[in-house]
């Protein structure tokens, strides 16, 4: 695993910012408002807490439907199968590596990176792609969205699987995403969003309050986690609103598809 360059030092708890900014409850952790430092510090406890049965709980939760999720958006990039010329990939928040294999299996030239804040989610995808033979292809960089670790125009896309709501400033994450990314790159995110079914919106609802943080409850031991990312999805952007935040992060040609009935999204875009 590659040393932490990206990771921020003011994310401790307390009310002491040094940046000399506004410690007040400016951001969102679920459903309860926290300020901008205190929020990764508590995402990362989360995923502390679940790296372990990440992937079990993910195939619980969604009944397998996060494979089929995460599928799309590899077919929406559409690496190039086979060429001579290398495919550079960054899967940011890329955790256990789902999206980073896809992607390796899918195109010979790719060479995948995968940066993620937390030590214990990398540690668990090092583990699948030793497992997988893709060691060679695809690495692990311990790095936060927010100061992504690489040169400008380094990458050919840039991906982001149900990681953007968890990072506390996502216009930030945004336009360092962007900055890695060559001119004609691609970036693809793939999110929960808002669901446009009006009887599918009840029953999601019911299943994600009541069935979700049970499961998390019997498989990692502990409901909470669960009853966050649950929350986290009902605080993030709808699908519009997001697409507006990429566009003013400067990315071009902005379009949408929605999975599921809307619980899911990809956004496309381009860094023209
Ligand atoms: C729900 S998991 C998604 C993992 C993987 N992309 C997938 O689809 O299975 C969210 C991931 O975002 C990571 N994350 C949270 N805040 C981050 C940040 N500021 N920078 C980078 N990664 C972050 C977490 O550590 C976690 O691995």
């Amino acid at each position: 695993m590659v040393a932490p360059h990206g990771r921020q030092v003011n994310m401790s708890s307390g009310t002491a910012d040094r940046t000399g900014g506004a410690t007040e409850a400016d951001n969102t952790f679920g459903f309860r408002a926290v300020p901008t430092p205190d929020k990764q510090r508590l995402v990362d406890a989360v995923f502390d807490k679940v790296a372990g049965r990440y992937d079990l709980m993910n195939d619980l939760m969604s009944a397998g439907l996060h494979r089929a999720w995460k599928d799309a958006l590899v077919n929406w990039l559409a690496p190039p199968r086979a060429t001579s010329l290398r495919y550079a990939v960054l899967d940011v928040a890329g955790g256990t590596g789902d999206i980073a294999f896809r992607i390796a299996r899918r195109s010979e030239s790719a060479r995948v990176t995968v940066a993620d804040i937390n030590k214990e989610m990398l540690a668990v995808g090092e583990k699948r792609a030793a497992e997988r033979g893709l060691a060679d292809r695809v690495s692990f960089v311990e790095a936060n969205a927010e100061a992504l670790p690489f040169a400008a125009g380094a990458f050919d896309a840039v991906t982001i699987a149900f990681g953007i709501r968890n990072v506390p400033r996502i216009e930030v994450a945004l336009a360092e995403m962007h900055r890695v990314l060559k001119p004609g790159g691609r970036f693809l995110c793939l999110e929960f969003s808002a669901v446009d079914v009006a009887a599918l919106d009840r029953l999601y609802d019911f299943y994600s309050f009541n069935v979700v943080p049970r499961i998390g409850g019997w498989v990692v031991g502990d409901a909470e986690p669960y009853r966050y990312l649950v929350e986290s999805i009902r605080k993030f952007p709808n699908q519009a609103r997001f697409a507006a935040m990429i566009e003013r992060a400067g990315f071009a040609r902005v379009a949408v598809r929605n999975l599921a009935g809307g619980i899911v999204a990809l956004h496309s875009g381009w860094k023209l």
